[in-house]
């Protein structure tokens, strides 16, 4: 059914659902610091066999922009507009599952939810861009919200259509359908990959405001509301499923309450190599290429941004990883020397200290494609104060198959993805 199952054989081993605004991204971190830590930990150990889903209030004219301000994943799939879409796919490339909007448009008439709420004047309409075929979405003051949701929906059952009223963060409304929300939304999901024998062996669900409340409702998934959760949600969650012990109120804000879950329920590693100021106090089983990667990235970032001490004993290590004959195929189209490349990241130590300088990988892959020799493949992300640059890496890799710590990069080829105007593009390294 969709393009992650060829990635994914089997079950999922964990399927992450996160919210995005104020759960997965926190805006009041300029610096995005524990996104970039979950974004490390997941690529590291979670990619390969784990499915990351998105659900959010956004539409898919609203989800965009948030793509290109904060350092998201590409999720495998997209739930937007309150659980009204589905959408296998996070990027540039997603498919609708048209399969969910006929199943939600049953008893459904948005002429007649907006000829009904034209009657309160006490709805102001949300700005167009966050209006969808099943979502018709207001601001409504909290004092009002409960007199004017029981009369709205008492109207349109007269009217027979049959709807689902949403309220979020004290302000925003929400009319969907019956069928959907962020939960339904989910409970189709599972029920899909139930029926393909492909259900997930555990299932977290993140958020922080009265939108996710449904999510928790579910049966047989763990669930937790971030420290920052709104207080609709912490209510919802005192009367409904405090004594719930698959349920926990991080102490962590954001994404590091989401990674303090994944520690809490004990759903796989929880240490994000952003975490790990010595990689050689990583734990030898956590070794593979994907991890072998995001440890060089991140070196290189601190190295550049000179949060390591600069030693020449730095260098001599990784061109002892990089094979001395292997060859660096540059964006734009030039192939130098691996290990000349190496002579020019040592010349750039410092060179970004004091700066928001930040790398992340995203859909990254690693294949074997012979007995110890691995091709890995990822989108590596570079930001530099505002500026991102996306570049579509491939690493061939060998594993001397003596510990598992032991991997030569023979070669590394790269393609610009996004940012194409790089100004200065001598100044592009790995
Ligand atoms: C998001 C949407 C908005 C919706 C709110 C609550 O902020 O943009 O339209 O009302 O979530 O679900
Ligand atoms: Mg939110």
């Amino acid at each position: 059914m969709m393009n992650m199952n060829r990635r994914l054989n089997g079950s999922a081993r964990l399927m992450l659902v996160s919210d995005l605004d104020c759960t997965m991204v926190d805006h009041d971190a300029p610096d995005n610091l524990s996104l970039l830590r979950f974004n490390a930990l997941w690529e590291s150990y979670y990619r390969h066999d784990s499915l990351l889903v998105y659900s959010t209030g956004r539409t898919p004219i609203t989800y965009k922009p948030l793509r290109n301000q904060k350092p998201l994943l590409t999720p495998d799939i997209t739930i937007l507009s309150v659980g009204t879409e589905i959408m296998y796919g996070g990027g540039d490339d997603m498919v609708p599952d048209l399969g969910w909007q006929q199943f939600i448009s049953h008893r459904w008439d948005r002429a007649i939810v907006v000829e009904e709420t034209n009657q309160f004047p006490q709805l102001i309409p949300q700005a167009e861009k966050n209006q969808r075929p099943h979502k018709v979405s207001f601001k409504v003051d909290k004092v009002m919200a409960l007199e004017i949701m029981n009369a709205l929906s008492e109207r349109l059952e007269k009217r027979g259509v049959d709807i689902n009223i949403i309220y979020s963060r004290g302000v925003d409304l929400d009319i969907l359908p019956k069928r959907a929300d962020k939960g339904q939304a989910l409970a189709y999901l599972l029920k899909k990959f139930n029926n393909e024998e492909k259900l997930p062996h555990d299932t977290l669900v993140c958020g922080d405001s009265g939108n996710d409340a449904e999510l928790f409702s579910l049966p047989q998934v763990y669930g937790v509301m971030v420290s920052n959760a709104q207080e609709d949600l912490l209510q919802w969650y005192a009367e409904n499923v405090s004594d719930n012990p698959d349920m926990l109120h991080a102490t962590e804000r954001c994404a590091a309450g989401i990674i303090q879950a994944i520690g809490h329920f004990h759903l796989g590693p929880n240490v994000s190599p952003r975490d790990l100021k010595d990689f050689r106090k990583c734990k030898v089983e956590m070794s593979s290429p994907a991890h072998e990667v995001t440890k060089f990235y991140l070196f290189y970032e601190r190295w550049r941004r000179a949060e390591v001490e600069k030693s020449e004993e730095y260098m001599q290590n990784l061109k002892s990883v990089l094979q001395s004959s292997g060859i660096f195929v540059h964006p734009s189209g030039v192939d130098l020397p691996i290990h000349q490349c190496i002579d020019s990241l040592a010349r750039l130590h410092g060179d970004k200290q004091g700066k928001q300088f930040w790398t992340w990988l995203d859909r990254l892959s690693s294949v074997q494609i012979g007995s110890n020799a691995w091709l890995v493949k990822f989108n590596k992300w570079e930001l530099c104060e505002n500026e991102r640059r996306c570049c579509l890496t491939t690493v061939l890799m060998s594993s001397k198959g003596e510990g598992p710590d032991d991997f030569t990069w023979l070669h590394m080829h790269q393609t610009w993805l996004y940012g194409l105007e790089i100004k200065e593009p001598e100044r592009w390294l790995f």
